[in-house]
Order: C-alpha cells, then structure tokens, then sequence
C-alpha cells in the first residue's frame, strides 16, 4: 500500500515539475463540467466514491449523521428517479434489525419503509409475536425505488449495500432478520435460494442473522404467511436470550 501511494506522489511530483517547465509556475485547471458544477457537496463526497476517495460518510459515528451525508446520493441512476430516500426507521438501539429489499411506490412517497400493503401485513405480524414497529429497527437494501418494484440490480446492490454495511455496524443489533432473499444473500454475499437459508442461524460480524419470507410475498402466497410468523417467533426468541 505505501509502495502505491509512493508512485502516485512520485508521479504526481514528476508531473508538475514537466508542466513548470512547460507554462511556469502558474497552474492551469480544467474548467468543471456542469454535471459537477450541478453537484451538491454531499452528491461530490458520495461520489467520489467512485474515483478511490474515500467519502465522509464511512467515518458516521449515528445513523443520523450518515443519514445527512448520504441522502443526496446520486451513485445509480436510481437517485435520479426517487421521490425520496429512504433510510430506515425506528430504534437506533434495537437489538433486532429487519431488512426488506427495496423501497415499493408508498414508501418513496413517504420516504419510510414498509409503510404498503407489506408493511401493514409486517406491522401486523410483528405486533401478534410482540415486537413493536417502533421498538425495532427497519431499513432496506436499496435506498430508493427500482421503477416499476421491479428486482434490484447486481449494480444497484453494489452501489448501496456499503449504507446498510453502515447501518449494521453503527446501531450493531444482536439479530439481523433478512425479509426475502436480497438482505441474507447481500450480507453473506451468497447466491443460495431463501429456501436453503430459511430455517438457519448465521453469522455476519458478530450479528446472527435469519431470512425468511418476504411479507409481499406472502401477501401474493397466504400458505406463506404461517411460515413467515414461525419465524418472526424464532426472532423473538433469538432477541430474548441473554
Ligand atoms: N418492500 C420492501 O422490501 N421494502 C419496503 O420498504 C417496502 C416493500
């Protein structure tokens, strides 16, 4: 790593002292294309990602401060079409995560997941094992609709999962419950089916994490729907232990 960073300083060097003696000791920058003249500081810092920067939000000690620095984030063409985007909701201290995969059309016009016809059926099932919504934490994969509720994209999940990343580490919940396939399979970067993940503990930094089904599916499927609260009762008996 010092090696590279050598070579680039020593490139670096070797480039300014040809350009002083090619046009003095004046330096002449591009002019800014418009696209970055159009960017807000925070768009420039979450994108300057994608040129080996590290951007702020990586140091975030709350989740509210990496909230404000991500939340212009234009990294996929997904930032371009939001409503809004959405972070997540709930205790910042929860014990217990619930992750789902993308925001649907309510929540883009609410910015809050889980706020359709899921997250009522979520609601609903989380009250009758006694998780109350406000008591846990809930967020996304993607932070912004894919259009149409269609899947979200190999470069999509790429682009945002480093947020939820974030999210994980800062709140450090005792359990992670995957809603669908996308969370479990993001986390463990597996393409296993939730079929053969459904039913097991993992382990990801110090977290458990389990999948089940996804409400909306459940809503689509109802002979899902036993399965889906078996499993929220695990949760709750996982969130229990000391
Ligand atoms: N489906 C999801 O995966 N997340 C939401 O927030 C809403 C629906």
């Amino acid at each position: 790593m010092k090696k590279e960073v050598k070579k680039i300083l020593d490139d670096a060097k070797r480039y300014l002292i040809q350009q002083e003696s090619l046009f003095g000791d004046e330096i002449i920058l591009p002019k800014q294309s418009s696209s970055e003249q159009e960017q807000s500081p925070v768009e420039k810092d979450v994108s300057g990602e994608q040129f080996g920067v590290a951007p702020s939000w990586v140091e975030s000690k709350t989740l509210d401060e990496l909230e404000a620095k991500i939340k212009n984030c234009v990294k996929c063409p997904l930032g371009k079409t939001r409503t809004n985007f959405v972070f997540g909701v709930g205790n910042h201290k929860s014990e217990v995560v619930f992750i789902g995969e993308a925001p649907g059309a309510e929540e883009d016009l609410q910015g809050e997941p889980f706020v359709g016809r899921a997250g009522q059926l979520l609601n609903q099932l989380l009250a009758s094992v006694g998780f109350r919504r406000d008591e846990v934490y809930i967020c996304n994969v993607l932070k912004c609709r894919p259009p149409g509720n269609r899947d979200p994209l190999p470069s999509e999940i790429e682009a945002c999962s480093p947020y939820l990343v974030k999210q994980l580490e800062i709140i450090k919940p005792k359990l992670i419950v995957s809603l669908g396939r996308f969370p479990v399979q993001t986390l463990l970067k597996t393409s296993a089916s939730l079929g053969s993940l459904r039913g097991q503990v993992f382990e990801w930094r110090g977290m458990k994490i389990i999948a089940t089904y996804h409400p909306a599916a459940v809503l689509r499927n109802q002979q899902w729907k036993r399965l889906l609260l078996e499993d929220l009762r695990r949760a709750k008996e996982i969130f229990l232990q000391k």
